[in-house]
């Protein structure tokens, strides 16, 4: 793998032969200057180490019911203003054999804390999903040590818990009733279970500062993600932060291509976020470091519902003119949709 640190253009910032370190990723966050250099360097980091391959992630969103109170999160507890909805396992699976059959070889199986979604229940869905030939992530919060265990062994191969913020302080804010600590216990549980682990953060939380994000990006990289997702926070207006401002896409792109660079090999989505905020979202961020994307299969009747912040992309769209559509897209940069499935390149 390459030093990419050596480089001229922050020559006078960089110490020779070693990535960025806090105070470098800091000046690089804070100085808006060198962005497209940034963007360039990242997407050559991306190139040499996990090539021209973008891998489509399938995602189910198959319940939206949810026990937590996350203050930016449309899909919280207190907001009685949306029409909750669960996905049963028939359905579930009629989702996934219809996504299958357009050719994706992951599916991530996505919902809120939803506690009918008991071990059994999930274990039954994952073993369905495991008789397609696909790989699968779970991305459906905080459980015990145990029930990471049966999934596992029931084929789940990779499995999605962002940190949202390593800010111990702005993470008591976000998250009442829920606890740091325990939010580490699961990304380790996960890590020593052999799942794949996806991590990432919000950006632009009230209250965030820039030394944050770069711990952030250094947190990323101390616990060996395979995968981080980084997204712009985007606020909803039945949360109580619905006077804050917006997330900048431009500050999330820049923490997504230093993640980039600092982790060279990982899996990187384009976020769903992102093209909320910017309509070239996704493509921008394929060219600023990202290699995957994770286009709704879900059925179109669901997806309004599934509001975690306004202004979703792709509410009124089929599964199947989401993947015609982001296919093209990808095309369109040359780059091309990968037919394997995707397993991280970090390992070892
Ligand atoms: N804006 C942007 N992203 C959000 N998420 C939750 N709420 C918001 C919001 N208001 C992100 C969180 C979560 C992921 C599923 O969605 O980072 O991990
Ligand atoms: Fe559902 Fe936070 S409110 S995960």
């Amino acid at each position: 793998m390459g030093n990419y640190a050596n480089t001229k253009v922050y020559g006078t910032m960089l110490k020779e032969d070693k990535l960025f370190n806090k105070s470098e990723i800091i000046n690089i966050l804070k100085d808006s200057s060198k962005n497209d250099w940034l963007f360039k360097y990242a997407d050559k980091v991306r190139a040499d180490n996990v090539g021209d391959a973008v891998h489509l992630r399938g995602l189910v969103e198959f319940s939206n019911i949810c026990k937590n109170s996350c203050k930016y999160c449309g899909l919280r507890l207190e907001n009685h203003n949306i029409e909750r909805y669960r996905i049963l396992i028939e359905e579930i699976l009629s989702i996934v054999e219809n996504a299958v059959n357009m050719g994706y070889k992951t599916i991530v199986l996505q919902s809120g804390e939803d506690s009918y979604f008991s071990k059994d229940k999930m274990i039954e869905i994952i073993e369905g999903i495991k008789k397609f030939d696909v790989a699968l992530t779970l991305s459906i919060g905080e459980r015990s040590y145990e029930d990471y265990k049966a999934f596992k062994q029931a084929g789940a191969d990779r499995y999605l818990i962002r940190i949202e913020t390593t800010d111990r302080e702005l993470y008591k804010q976000m998250h009442p009733n829920m606890n740091f600590e325990n939010r580490i216990r699961c990304l380790k549980d996960l890590k020593e279970l052999g799942y794949e682990v996806g991590t990432g953060c919000l950006v632009g939380l009230p209250n965030q500062t820039i030394e944050s994000l770069a711990d952030d990006i250094l947190f990323f990289k101390e616990i060996e993600a395979d995968m981080v997702g980084i997204g712009p926070f985007i606020p909803h207006p039945q949360t109580p932060l619905k006077y804050a401002s917006s997330g900048s896409f431009e500050l999330a792109l820049k923490v997504m291509a230093l993640t980039r660079i600092l982790l060279p090999d990982i899996n990187i989505p384009a976020t769903t976020a992102m093209e909320t905020l910017n309509p070239n979202g996704r493509i921008k961020a394929l060219q600023s470091g990202a290699n995957v994307v994770m286009p709704n299969v879900t059925s179109t009747k669901y997806r309004a519902k599934y509001e975690i912040y306004p202004n979703k992309i792709c509410l009124n769209d089929k599964p199947e003119k989401c993947r015609g559509c982001i296919g093209a897209k990808i095309e369109s940069i040359g780059r091309k949709i990968a037919t394997n499935y995707g397993f991280s390149h970090n390992k070892g």
